[in-house]
Formats: C-alpha cells, sequence, structure tokens
C-alpha cells in the first residue's frame, strides 16, 4: 500500500492506515501492551540482545534529518526527535513489500510519519511532516530511480534513501523515523532523530537514562562501559 493508496477515515482528513489505526490495530488493548513490551524487553535485556540487533537497527535506516521550518521552528509544531527519552516501539505493519510504503504516526499521535520499502529491499522511515510548511510529504515510487518523497504544496522532493532535499524549497531533510523489522516481518518505529544527529547520537540520547545497558553497548558518551559476554551471550 502506498500513501497515495490510502484512503482516510471519515474523523481524519489524513491518510491513516489500518495498521496504525487503534481502532483497527490487531494488537490494540492488552495485546498490543504485552506485544510492546516484549520488543522493548527484546531490544534491550542483554541476554536476548546482540551487538546484531543494534546494527541492524542502525542499517534499517538512512538519510538526513533535521527540524523543519518556520511554524516547527517557532514552537508550533511538535518536532520529531523532541523527546529526550526513548518513545515506545510501535508496530508499523505486519510486513512491507519493496516499493511500498505506509504511513503512521510516532511517536506521538499527532506525528506523522511513512515508511518506505525501497526496491532493493532497503527499509527507511521519516518524518511525513515537510520541512517547508509543515505539508503532508507523499512516497511516489514511479518516481526517479528509486522513487522519492514528495510534498505537493510547492514541489518540494526529498530523496528516498537519505531525505535529503532534492528539490523545491524545504530548508533542510526530513527527520528520520528509525525502525526495525522482525523475524516475522513486521515492522517497528523505535526511535527518531533531530536535526543533525546521527543514527547512533539519536539511539544514545534516547537509551541513555532509559536503557543504560543499550548506551552502553553502543559504547554512547557518558554510559557505563559494557559488560563482558559468556560465550552464551549473558552478563558475567
Ligand atoms: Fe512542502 Fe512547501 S510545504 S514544499
Amino acid at each position: 500500500m502506498t500513501v497515495t493508496d490510502q484512503q482516510p477515515p471519515a474523523d481524519d482528513p489524513e491518510a491513516r492506515t489500518p495498521a496504525t489505526d487503534p481502532a483497527a490495530d490487531p494488537a490494540a488493548g492488552p495485546a498490543k501492551d504485552a506485544a510492546r513490551a516484549a520488543l522493548h524487553d527484546r531490544i534491550a535485556a542483554d541476554s536476548l540482545t546482540t551487538r546484531r540487533d543494534y546494527l541492524r537497527i542502525v542499517a534499517t535506516v538512512s538519510g538526513g534529518l533535521a527540524v523543519g521550518g518556520v511554524a516547527v521552528a517557532s514552537g508550533v509544531l511538535h518536532r520529531h526527535g523532541d523527546s529526550e527519552g526513548a518513545p515506545e516501539p510501535k508496530k508499523v505493519t505486519e510486513e512491507l513489500p519493496p516499493g511500498e510504503s505506509i504511513a503512521f504516526r510516532y511517536p506521538g499521535d499527532e506525528d506523522r510519519a511513512v515508511a518506505v520499502r525501497l526496491a532493493d529491499g532497503t527499509l527507511v522511515g521519516y518524518s511525513a511532516v515537510c520541512t517547508h510548511l509543515a505539508c503532508a510529504v507523499l512516497w511516489r515510487k514511479e518516481r526517479g530511480e528509486e522513487g522519492e518523497l514528495y510534498c505537493p504544496c510547492h514541489e518540494g522532493v526529498f530523496d528516498a534513501r537519505t531525505g535529503e532535499v532534492t528539490a523545491g524549497p524545504p530548508p533542510r531533510p526530513l527527520p528520520k523515523v528509525l525502525l526495525t523489522e522482525e523475524l516475522d516481518g513486521s515492522v517497528w518505529a523505535v526511535g527518531t532523530t533531530r536535526s543533525g544527529e546521527s543514527v547512533r547520537d539519536g539511539l544514545c540520547r534516547q537509551f541513555l537514562d532509559e536503557r543504560p545497558e543499550m548506551a552502553a553497548r553502543l559504547r554512547c558518551p557518558g554510559a557505563a562501559e559494557p559488560e563482558p559476554r559468556t560465550e552464551r551471550g549473558r552478563a558475567t
């Protein structure tokens, strides 16, 4: 499903997919909480999370990041990455085939975001709020070599792989939404980045206080030394 394919619900003029509509989310309620807790634990727990998980999180994210335009800079709009703490992981969709995208909200219920699976399988996520004047950014897979993110308000265009501005008036690239893919193919949003912030720095900022073991393993500034592991992957 693409952003432009989605039918807006009657109570919301913007695109929202069944996977992100709380009323239609199959993981809603206690099941959702359990799934969220399980994923959070899986990401964070020393015995279950390996460096490979970190690398996978980082590898599934590409592109630049930024705060938005005038409205964002003046504080009228919530910026992606404003939160100091780690946002709760959120299931974006059960699966995302190559060339497709899906609109969702993250980290807050008002924060428009978009996830895209590029033709080569790369998974990318961005704020869907244009950094010019905050119009909704859409995915156009038929444009360019691997599609593009497009803002129809003033013909703004962003690189699908990096989020960098390639045309039009947007002053900065799109902020990123950090995505990871589970073994069952489901796609989860696990964090965001700020303007000028690397993926690692974004993860460090969000994990330093709430997930110190994660911060330690990423060797974040200010984090404790990571504990040594035994052959079975458990800290001694
Ligand atoms: Fe997106 Fe102007 S609001 S290009």
